[in-house]
């Protein structure tokens, strides 16, 4: 039987509903030491960019159990939206009061005002949608976003994380990621009315810090000291990007906006 990932946003809502799914979200997503490496490096990407832009009012679109947000510092004033009950629960559990609040809404309509917030970030979440989403996310993020406000957001390398993916068994993903390669994510978010500011490859030896993973059982400290010591030298092999982007004045319009092709349409583990 072809297996067939998870893409739909409504498909997506219920999944992130399971309270399974819910309570092992932050371990799946920061225990190993790859997925700690990437964990922390986006933390102090995300830290760098509000020292640096100093944004008045931030938004998180799908924080799920603030596993970022908990750990972003400096916002003066913060909302982090989220589909999932259980997740929002997690979050604030874990974040305590100020100077974020939560709000279980929907990112495809978000119940906010024009051009309120200076900076937007999303991780793990614009990816899991065909173009035909992304592109109504987008628009919404621009509606919110101040003029020149940023838009954060992460993208698949299609060249490091497709073999990756096809080794460990495509029906392991059982959520839709699109995978780009190199520059196909600026012209998709460039088309969609942003100025890429920065591009930051994180995990950049990805296929070899994928393999010393491995290590993780029997030498852990070692698996993570070396993939850790291997993400400090210049690499070109990222698993993901972080996009910086500024909203522009100008859409281009659904001209120059195309999904990657099908080769692309495979899952992630969410
Ligand atoms: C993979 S998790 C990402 C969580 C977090 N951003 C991170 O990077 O760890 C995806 C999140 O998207 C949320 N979600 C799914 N569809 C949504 C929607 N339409 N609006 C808002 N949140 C949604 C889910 O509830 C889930 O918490």
């Amino acid at each position: 039987m072809v297996h067939e990932p998870l893409r739909q946003p409504d498909e997506l809502k219920r999944y992130y509903r399971n309270e399974d799914v819910v309570q092992t979200y932050l371990k799946r997503r920061t225990a190993q030491p790859l997925n700690g490496l990437l964990h922390r490096r986006q933390i102090a990407l995300l830290n760098e960019i509000v020292e640096e832009y100093r944004p008045r009012r931030v938004l998180e679109l799908a924080c799920g159990p603030a596993r970022l947000t908990a750990e972003v510092r400096g916002v003066p004033f913060g909302v982090a939206v989220d589909a999932s009950m259980p997740m929002l629960h997690v979050a604030r559990g874990r974040t305590g009061a100020a100077p974020w609040e939560f709000l279980r809404t929907d990112a495809f309509r978000l119940p906010f005002k024009d051009h309120v917030f200076d900076l937007v970030f999303s991780t793990r979440f614009v990816r899991h949608f065909e173009l035909r989403d992304r592109s109504r996310l987008y628009a919404e993020i621009r509606r919110v976003l101040a003029p020149a406000g940023l838009f954060v957001v992460d993208a698949l390398n299609f060249e490091t994380s497709y073999p990756a993916r096809v080794e460990r068994g495509l029906e392991r993903y059982q959520i839709y990621d699109v995978l780009y390669r190199p520059g196909e994510a600026e012209e998709e978010l460039t088309a969609a009315g942003f100025r890429i500011v920065r591009c930051a490859g994180l995990l950049r030896w990805f296929p070899l810090q994928r393999r010393i993973n491995r290590l993780r059982f029997r030498a852990p400290r070692l698996a993570r000291w070396l993939i850790g010591g291997l993400e400090r030298l210049p690499g070109r092999w990222p698993q993901t990007w972080m996009l910086v982007c500024e909203k522009s004045e100008q859409v281009a319009g659904d001209h120059g906006i195309h999904d990657p092709p099908k080769r692309t349409l495979r899952a992630s583990g969410g």
